[in-house]
């Protein structure tokens, strides 16, 4: 038996405590976590999405609960750019974990200038596009859904990141997830996340409405999970790998054993959402099953598990 586990990976250019990060929107912007978990034991953490101006987000009902999942059509309610670096970004400094900025909107231009403000701002360790919105000067397309798009958005913010890691998120919600992996990574993306929300609905027989306000949701959770394993593992196998991309890898994570689920499928970290909500600090359990499970296995460095399907 393996007694000392190194948990450290090499993620975009930088190395890691451990690869297992909390996912966007799902746990603020940290200050809301301090108290069901230690920040600073995770390997990243991702920030609620930030966009140029503050955002109320859509009428309520917002969230639904469904089988071994929720949607959520939270429509990046958030505090906006100068309200974050005043109340949020001081919050994040001095934090061991990696911490990945989230940035939304609804034109290029916007998501270039809220990471061209943040670029030198010492706390942040990279950039996570949510390219999941859509572009109002494209018809509302979703950015994420057109190859073409997803490399110009990449490349135009690559540009305004000062060097820093630009991870591009990837949305479920297009035919071939490769045909979108393969336009970031050409765009220059550093790594890239997956996956997003799947557009899903929820509707009440008695008043034959939709539930949510919006009508559609993100559906998250554990009933993603091996939609999402397969998709990390055509990611992995088909682009990320021979263009050495590393994957942030997620949706449905619950345990130590979806994680290394995701790490065999080519992850080499993963993003805890949904299942804060049911257990706060469940990322952290998730570090130390990971490491039990190498230690069972004789593995002495967690990064030799990623990529490793037969
Ligand atoms: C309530 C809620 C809010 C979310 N907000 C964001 C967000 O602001 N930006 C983003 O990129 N993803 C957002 N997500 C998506 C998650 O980061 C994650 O990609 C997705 O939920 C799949 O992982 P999970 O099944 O572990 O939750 C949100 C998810 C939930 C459930």
């Amino acid at each position: 038996m393996n007694e000392m586990v190194d948990m450290m990976v090499e993620f975009g250019g930088m190395g890691l405590a451990n690869p297992v990060f909390t996912a966007s929107g799902t746990c603020g912007y940290a200050d809301e976590l301090a108290e069901f978990m230690d920040v600073n034991a995770l390997g990243g953490f991702v920030t609620k999405s930030v966009t140029l101006k503050p955002r109320k987000g859509n009428l309520r009902p917002r969230i639904v609960e469904t089988n071994a999942g929720m949607l959520n059509a939270i429509g990046l309610a958030n505090v906006g750019l100068e309200k974050f670096i005043e109340e949020k970004l001081p919050v994040l400094r001095g934090r061991s974990a990696a911490v990945f900025v989230n940035v939304a909107g609804e034109r290029i231009e916007e998501y270039v200038a809220v990471v061209e403000r943040l670029a030198n701002e010492e706390p942040i360790a990279g950039f996570e596009l949510n390219i999941s919105c859509p572009n109002v000067k494209r018809g509302g397309i979703t950015f994420g859904t057109d190859a073409g798009q997803v490399k110009e958005i990449t490349s135009a913010v690559k540009k305004a990141s000062g060097g820093k890691c630009l991870m591009v998120k990837l949305t479920p919600n297009v035919t071939d997830i490769s045909v979108t992996a393969k336009a970031a990574v050409e765009g220059g993306a550093d790594a890239l996340s997956l996956v997003n929300t799947f557009t899903a609905m929820v509707i009440d027989i008695e008043s034959r409405k939709c539930v949510l306000a919006n009508r559609t949701g993100g559906l998250s959770g554990p009933a993603i999970r091996p939609i999402a394993v397969y998709m990390v593992n055509k990611v992995y196998t088909e682009v990320a790998k021979d263009a050495g991309v590393p994957i942030l890898g997620g949706g449905g994570i619950r345990t130590a054993s979806d994680a290394i689920e995701f790490m065999i499928a080519g992850a080499s970290a993963v993003s805890v959402g949904t299942a804060s909500f049911i257990e706060p600090g469940c990322a952290v359990k998730i570090i130390e099953g990971i490491k039990k499970y190498c230690e069972r296995h004789d593995i002495s460095k967690v990064s030799e598990l990623v990529g490793t399907l037969k």
